[in-house]
């Protein structure tokens, strides 16, 4: 069995002992830190930003603060082993990498680099809906490793079909659906700065890209909005738009009006905010795929999904970046597990940023967890390297605290071993 921790140890020290230093910071704070001094303040502050006061961001942290690891000693963990079951499938880490939208912000390869790295380090890529590569290109780029597909439930079922089937046929093995984005939330760092990377063109490359979202018509949103006035800042974001149009700026320049009318298409289309419960039924005919719920906290919506055939569910608030004030992810986690009682797996995330947050939320009864900011920081230092980093940091943080907390399997993790500070 490999040691994980000991591995990477290793490596880290002896590059030092030969003066070279890791590029990837290894603390959750530095690794912000240097991610945001590298990208513009409009990039950083929609990757870092949260909904209003940002307090979800904070009870996200606080919820691990406060529930601390209670080691026990002289039990031989020398071997272990990192590995968990999921839809039939053995993980040999319980860690998925979180779907993001815009990856592009970070890093030019975004999503492609991001799936590689994740084939490379064994994990399940969760590739957005708005992703900025096609999900087809993406699925390439993954090869053969295990890849979701994370869905935003268009205003038309069509596009919301047209992406499953898309999906299917490039070989994703589960459908993500969340919820908790019926619309954007209420985010001061990107109101205040007026950035929206859609708005750029950014983003939407799964919609400029599939067949039924280009057939569809919708009316003219132009006179909700009207025309700025000609400054520097227009001439900006147009630029932005024309070189970040997934077909290129080439074709970017000679299809302008066609580019202005597909993001006033997609800003008519990507959401749908009257989904309900009375919506899943149809999904669950499109697709034999395991169908995953994301953004659930409480344990009524958790006993209704599975009620509804669904096949697991993320317990998430989106990372903060939605409803400002929620209950921290993992206050939420204990009472969705309680509710489902073992019927489905659940998974979590929303504030993951080290090896003893993974055993937290494991012993809370998670069965993976999703890491969502801290890989985008990964790629934007490093590109693919950087997000393969990440992922090798916080596999051998959880491998040694699994060890040292006297733990050989994953499944021995349970509320038992933890303690509540408060
Ligand atoms: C997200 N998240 C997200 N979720 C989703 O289902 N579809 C998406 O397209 C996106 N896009 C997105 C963009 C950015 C910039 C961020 C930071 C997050 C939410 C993501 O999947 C996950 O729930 C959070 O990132 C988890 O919180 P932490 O760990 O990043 O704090």
């Amino acid at each position: 069995m490999v040691n994980r921790s000991r591995a990477r140890q290793t490596r880290l020290y002896l590059d030092g002992f030969a003066g070279k230093y890791p590029a990837v910071p290894l603390t959750p704070q530095l690794l912000e830190r240097q991610a945001l001094r590298k990208l513009s303040a409009r990039a950083g502050g929609y990757i870092a930003g949260g909904a209003g006061a940002e307090r979800t961001m904070a009870a996200n942290r606080e919820a691990f603060d406060r529930r601390r690891i209670v080691q026990r000693v002289l039990r031989d963990a020398a071997n272990r082993d990192l590995s968990v079951e999921l839809f039939g499938q053995r993980l040999p880490l319980p860690m998925l990498l979180a779907p993001i939208g815009v990856l592009e912000l970070a890093h030019n390869q975004a999503d492609l680099a991001a799936a590689r790295a994740a084939a490379e380090e064994g994990i399940p890529f969760v590739a957005s809906s708005q992703a900025s590569f096609p999900l087809e290109d993406i699925a390439r780029a993954n090869g053969g490793g295990c890849r979701w597909f994370q869905l935003y439930w268009s205003a038309r079922d069509e596009i919301a079909r047209s992406f499953v089937r898309r999906a299917e046929a490039a070989g994703y093995s589960a459908i993500v659906v969340t919820l908790d984005t019926t619309e954007l939330g209420w985010r001061p760092r990107d109101l205040s700065r007026g950035y929206l990377p859609f708005m750029a063109g950014r983003g939407i490359a799964n919609y400029v890209s599939d067949p039924v979202f280009n057939k569809i018509e919708v009316e003219d949103q132009r006179a909700q909005g009207g025309m700025p006035p000609l400054r520097f800042g227009l001439i900006r974001s147009a630029l932005e738009l024309i070189c970040s149009w997934p077909e290129g700026a080439f074709q970017g320049l000679r299809s302008g009006s066609g580019m202005m009318r597909a993001i006033r298409k997609f800003i008519a289309l990507y959401s749908r905010p009257d989904l309900t419960w009375d919506d899943l039924p149809r999904l669950r005919e499109w697709t034999r795929l395991p169908i995953v719920l994301k953004g659930i906290v409480h344990p009524e919506d958790a006993r209704r999904a599975i009620g509804l055939g669904m096949d697991g569910v993320i317990v998430s608030n989106h990372g903060g970046r939605q409803v400002d004030g929620a209950i921290g992810a993992l206050d939420a986690l204990p009472k969705v597990v309680d509710a489902i009682s073992g019927a489905a797996p659940v998974l979590f995330d929303s504030g993951i940023r080290t090896g003893a947050d993974i055993i937290k939320a494991l012993a809370l009864g998670a069965r993976a967890v999703l890491v969502g900011r801290p890989y985008a920081y990964g790629l934007a230092l490093g590109g693919e390297a950087g997000v393969r980093a990440v992922i090798a940091n916080l596999a051998a943080d959880l491998d040694a605290n699994l060890g040292l907390s006297g733990h050989r399997t994953l499944s021995e993790l349970d509320r038992s071993i933890l303690a509540d500070t408060v």
